[in-house]
């Protein structure tokens, strides 16, 4: 035992923010380390990435499930609980999940998202800032709750919307400020700094000192 929280990263494709996570938790004062990387896709790009690294890994084809979403769900589960997993945290993960595997890991498993949550909750989260014309923009990390990118925040990073920006260039500013806060989050998670207040998150951080809950620019 090295005293290190047990955490798995699940994933549906390229896994970059696994790879922020896995980065962060090199660092020998990291509190958890990443015990698992889990797919519903076998041809997921992280998952490669993982092995490279040497971390375990692991894959439940949702397909072999025929729209059994529990059944699928428990097969995962299993897994993790196999592995002896404490902590969840979905990184591009694009399954919609039952209440099931919710209320099995409630408060101990979190996901990140590509804007400022609660708006632009489901896909395509750039194109549609853009068409909304809004001027902040950014990502969100917090706890699952059982409804689509729901639950207590974290927290958060903004960049701003620039007058010439397209979806991908909106998208590659806000994926850099996604992995700047997915391990700072997970960090607080795993050290039980963020706690759970009804629909809010307290973080007993000195956010003086945090740029990670406030990432607003000009
Ligand atoms: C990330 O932008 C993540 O925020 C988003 O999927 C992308 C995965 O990229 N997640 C969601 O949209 C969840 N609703 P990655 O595989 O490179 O981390």
């Amino acid at each position: 035992m090295n005293g290190r929280k047990k955490v798995a990263v699940l994933i549906s494709g390229r896994g970059s923010n696994m790879m922020s996570l896995i980065a962060a938790a090199m660092a020998p004062d990291y509190p958890a380390e990443i015990a698992l990387v889990l797919s519903n896709k076998p041809d997921a790009g992280g998952l490669q990435k993982a092995e490279d690294l040497g971390i375990p890994t692991a894959v439940v084809d949702h397909r072999d499930y025929k729209g059994d979403r529990e059944a699928f769900e428990r097969a995962v589960n299993e897994i993790l609980v196999e592995n002896g997993i404490e902590i969840v945290a979905l990184a591009g993960f694009l399954r919609l999940l039952t209440p099931y595997l919710v209320n099995e890991w409630r408060d101990r498993m979190i996901n990140i998202h590509p804007a400022l949550l609660p708006s632009f909750k489901g896909l395509h989260t750039h194109e549609r800032a853009l068409d909304e014309g809004v001027k902040l923009h950014g990502a969100t990390v917090h706890f699952v709750s059982p409804g689509m990118d729901d639950g207590p925040i974290i927290a958060q990073g903004a960049v701003p919307v620039l007058d010439d920006d397209t979806p991908d260039a909106l998208a590659a500013r806000v994926l850099a400020v996604e992995h700047q806060i997915y391990p700072r989050a997970l960090e607080l998670v795993v050290t039980g700094k963020a706690k759970v207040k009804g629909h809010r998150v307290a973080t007993s951080v000195d956010t003086s000192e945090s740029a990670a809950n406030t990432l607003i620019f000009p």
